[in-house]
């Protein structure tokens, strides 16, 4: 069965675009059926609109509220279907409860961090800052906690001496494009339940979610 996702981006979309390919390449059993920015000039929505994906814009500068905006967005989802999931993908605005509650269980964000170790912005700049020596990406569920939801996952990778934003960021992004595509496969074929705040995959309690290694 092929389930349809719909993504929010804010940006470049190169998430976005990992998830396709891996649609495109069957390893996802799934379809990117829509693509929705916050930004008109998104990079990504040319990515999209070059392969066929049906695409939105829901400009937050056109709403005068958190709420107001929110409202659009869950009508433009709405519209086009229920998708079985909507991933965040480099979707660089805040959801409010009403947003996150609709979503319940189907809204997935992925994070360029350990979580909870470095939410919030500019995590690889925290991360040498504190002098850490292993730093990733981590996908969650969302909920109304900034990069709070229950974690589904993370990919560890390791920071090298010499390394810059630049460098570590690339590394973390490459983690990004294999750990997003394989745990929203999992979800979709039910191999993740999340009950409270509390992750299962496979029927198997696990007190540390999924870690994933890569170099
Ligand atoms: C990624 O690092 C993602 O984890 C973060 O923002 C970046 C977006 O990159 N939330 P892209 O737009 O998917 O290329």
């Amino acid at each position: 069965m092929t389930h349809e996702i719909t993504v929010l981006i804010s940006g470049r979309g190169s998430n976005m675009q990992a998830i396709h390919q891996a649609c495109d390449n069957a390893t996802l059993q799934a379809k990117v059926t829509h693509v929705i920015s916050n930004v008109p000039n998104a990079a990504g929505l040319d990515y999209a609109r070059q392969h066929g994906i049906n695409t939105s814009v829901v400009n937050h500068k056109e709403y005068s509220s958190r709420e107001l905006f929110d409202q659009a967005l869950i009508k433009t989802i709405d519209r086009a279907g229920p998708a079985k999931l909507v991933l965040l993908a480099g979707f660089m605005r805040r959801l409010t409860a009403e947003f996150t509650q609709r979503y319940h269980q189907r809204l997935i964000n992925i994070h360029p961090s350990l979580l909870p170790r470095h939410p919030g912005l500019n995590t690889h700049a925290q991360a040498i800052a504190a002098s850490d020596r292993w730093h990733g990406c981590t996908v969650h569920y969302v909920n109304e906690a900034l990069d709070g939801g229950p974690v589904i996952a993370r990919a560890i990778v390791p920071i090298k001496n010499g390394d810059n934003v630049d460098s570590l960021s690339a590394r973390v992004l490459a983690a990004e494009h294999k750990l997003y595509p394989a745990v929203v496969q999992l979800c979709l074929q039910d191999s993740v339940a999340c009950q409270d705040s509390h992750v299962k995959i496979n029927d198997t309690a696990i007190r540390n979610p999924l870690l994933y290694y890569y170099q």
